[in-house]
């Protein structure tokens, strides 16, 4: 039974958060309420706390955890005492990441094996479902698994050691494509351990030049995992002269080439119909949790490296400040609610 009250990271504005006691949620129709044991850090945590509109919200997204109660409805799809993962839209209400307790949608959760701690798979939610987007729902290729083909599709993933490029190269690499993927020299490595066929240093100002050449002038395809910072001229480059399609993960503020297609996915649309929009995409969300749940069982898809805080949820301000300096290369920075100084 959980307490009626938990402790909390809220938004104190102008970047950091504060721990405060707080009441605990109770979960509604085909919702359940998790245990948090360990959380993990996204852009956009660091980022929504900047907002004054986010002041007293409650921060974070990628949770892991055992269910601790069901809400109406909920039984048709979860138990009480099962190891999950899943993501919430922090930093938009009293329902966030970094607490005690998070209420969840029950059908977009991804179970944890035996294999991995929680500290190893808090890493996969946002992260991964916005690979998914990338690939099946912005660049339509064929979801898993994708036809056997004699020549394979060629793709570029624009920063294949980021949390969404790592899990965008190996998805793709599972789907059977030949997979072109740029980081840092330092990351290579890394990013050929997630299957990339051929590494590229964003910095070097011949990469897309180099790329065009290996793919022979016919690259379509291709994920911007970081999408800003002159990404967009960088994948175009490397593009075909008969252009192609570019899934991103931020707004590009300007078309690269008019034979380009920037395509942005939003990861809260698997569990949230956006107003206005005129498409639904949470279908997909269940459909994506169930193809990663087995793909983690079976060993096919692996975490980044992590690094884990020394203080758990008293440490959140202090990893923003860490994220947003550029200090995250090729690894997940991981909270443990357990090492939280009085919990
Ligand atoms: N649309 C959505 O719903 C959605 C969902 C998730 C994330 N996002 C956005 O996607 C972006 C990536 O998120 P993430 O969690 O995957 O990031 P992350 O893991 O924190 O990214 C870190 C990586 O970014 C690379 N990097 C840093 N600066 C770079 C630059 N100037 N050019 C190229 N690469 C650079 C680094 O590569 P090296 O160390 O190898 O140099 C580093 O490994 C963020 O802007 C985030 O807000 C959007």
């Amino acid at each position: 039974m959980a307490p009626a009250r938990h402790i909390a990271a809220v938004i104190a504005g102008g970047g950091p958060v504060e721990l405060k006691e707080v009441d605990v949620l109770k979960p509604g129709e085909n919702e359940v309420l998790v245990k948090v044991v360990a959380a993990a850090l996204n852009p956009t945590d660091w980022k929504y706390a900047l907002s004054p509109d986010c002041v007293g919200n409650v921060s974070g997204c990628d949770l892991a955890g055992v269910i601790e109660e069901l809400g109406p409805g909920a039984e048709a799809y979860r138990k009480v005492g099962e190891r999950v993962t899943t993501c919430v839209v922090g930093a938009h209400s009293a329902n966030g990441a970094y607490s005690q307790y998070v209420v969840a949608k029950a059908n977009l959760f991804v179970a944890v094996p035996d294999s991995l701690s929680f500290e190893e798979i808090v890493q996969f939610p946002v992260a991964v479902f916005t690979a998914c987007q990338c690939l099946y729902q912005s660049l339509r290729l064929s979801i898993l698994p994708g036809p056997a083909a004699s020549e394979p599709t060629q793709i570029l993933v624009y920063g294949g050691s980021s949390s969404v490029g790592g899990f965008a190269v190996q998805m793709a690499k599972l789907g059977g494509l030949k997979v072109h993927a740029t980081c840092s020299p330092k990351n290579f490595d890394l990013v050929r351990g997630y299957g990339a066929d051929e590494v590229y240093d964003y910095r070097d100002p011949e990469a897309p030049q180099k790329i065009k050449a290996a793919t022979g002038g016919k690259l379509k395809y291709a994920v911007d995992a970081i999408s800003e910072h002159g990404s967009d001229k960088f994948v175009s480059g490397a593009l075909s002269d008969e252009g192609g399609k570019i899934a991103c993960v931020l707004p590009y503020t300007s078309l690269p080439r008019a034979n380009i297609e920037p395509i942005l996915s939003i990861v809260s649309d698997l569990a949230f119909d956006r107003p206005g929009s005129g498409v639904s995409y949470v279908e997909d969300g269940p459909k994506y949790a169930k193809m990663i749940t087995d793909l983690i069982a079976q060993g096919k898809l692996k975490p980044a490296p992590i690094l884990i805080m020394s203080k758990g949820l008293a440490s959140v301000s202090e990893a923003f400040q860490y994220m947003m300096e550029g200090k995250v290369s090729g690894k997940k920075v991981i909270f443990r609610i357990a090492d939280t100084p009085g919990l």
